[in-house]
């Protein structure tokens, strides 16, 4: 790909203004360089104002993802692509989000670029379990363990019942959950269902992976040793 066009399609600008950039000479190799637009380099040499480039295409991050932030390219308020360096909304191929978590949902979020990975991760084949942990507005009741994992708990306005999800409890208004599969507001909507109200909502797992001590609005970029982890290929 000519590096006009790789440039631009990181999100650096359009491929007129990537144009003027190799005139103003800001684009240059690792020693500093003055490069063209029609030399031939290797992504990593490639250096804009003396920084690398951002990484490229087959990009996948984790976002440790704060309450109050939507999974949306474009939305009032505010947005997770906000947590990110500006040039990650305007990358070709776009960088999206994983499936979702509600705008009142913290935790762990996957992003990524590349379309086959995204539908590896969301595939049911992949059986890759979410773990949750809610706090909740009501004392838990005692029954709530064995309701989820009868699988025959069958949510309001969903026509087959849910998988068998375990269920710990942490304390009286504190539970984990774990689930092996996505619906709707899931987590809200089973807890829901046997009369308690979820006040807070965090995401701690996906697959093998978990936040480890990545802080809250922080990404971080995943490499392959984190991806067999999410796909519990690790020994
Ligand atoms: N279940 C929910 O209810 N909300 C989420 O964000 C994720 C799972």
């Amino acid at each position: 790909m000519k590096l006009v066009k790789h440039i631009a399609n990181l999100g650096y600008g359009s491929r007129k203004q990537v144009q003027g950039m190799f005139r103003e000479g800001r684009i240059t190799d690792a020693e500093g360089e003055v490069l063209y637009a029609d030399d031939k380099v290797e992504h990593a040499v490639i250096r804009i104002d003396g920084e690398p480039l951002d990484p490229p295409p087959g990009l996948t991050l984790m976002l440790h993802k704060p309450a109050g932030y939507t999974c949306s390219t474009k939305d009032i308020g505010r947005l997770i692509y906000d947590l990110l360096p500006d040039r990650f909304r305007d990358r070709d191929p776009v960088l999206s989000s994983v499936g979702r978590l509600d705008r009142d949902t913290s935790g762990l979020l996957l992003m990524t670029d590349d379309g086959q990975l995204l539908h590896r991760i969301v595939s049911p084949r992949s059986k890759l379990d979410k773990v949750y942990e809610a706090h909740l507005a009501e004392d838990l009741r005692g029954d709530e363990a064995a309701r989820f994992a009868s699988g025959e708990l069958l949510l309001e306005s969903d026509d087959k019942p849910l998988l068998p999800a375990e269920l710990e409890v942490l304390g009286p208004r504190h539970a984990r959950l774990t689930l092996h599969e996505g619906r709707y507001h899931q987590v809200r909507r089973m807890f829901a269902a046997v009369g308690n109200h979820v006040q807070t909502l965090h995401r701690c797992k996906v697959g093998g992976l978990e936040l480890g001590d990545l802080g809250e609005g922080r990404w971080r970029q995943l490499d392959a040793g984190d991806l067999a982890t999410l796909f519990g290929e690790t020994d």
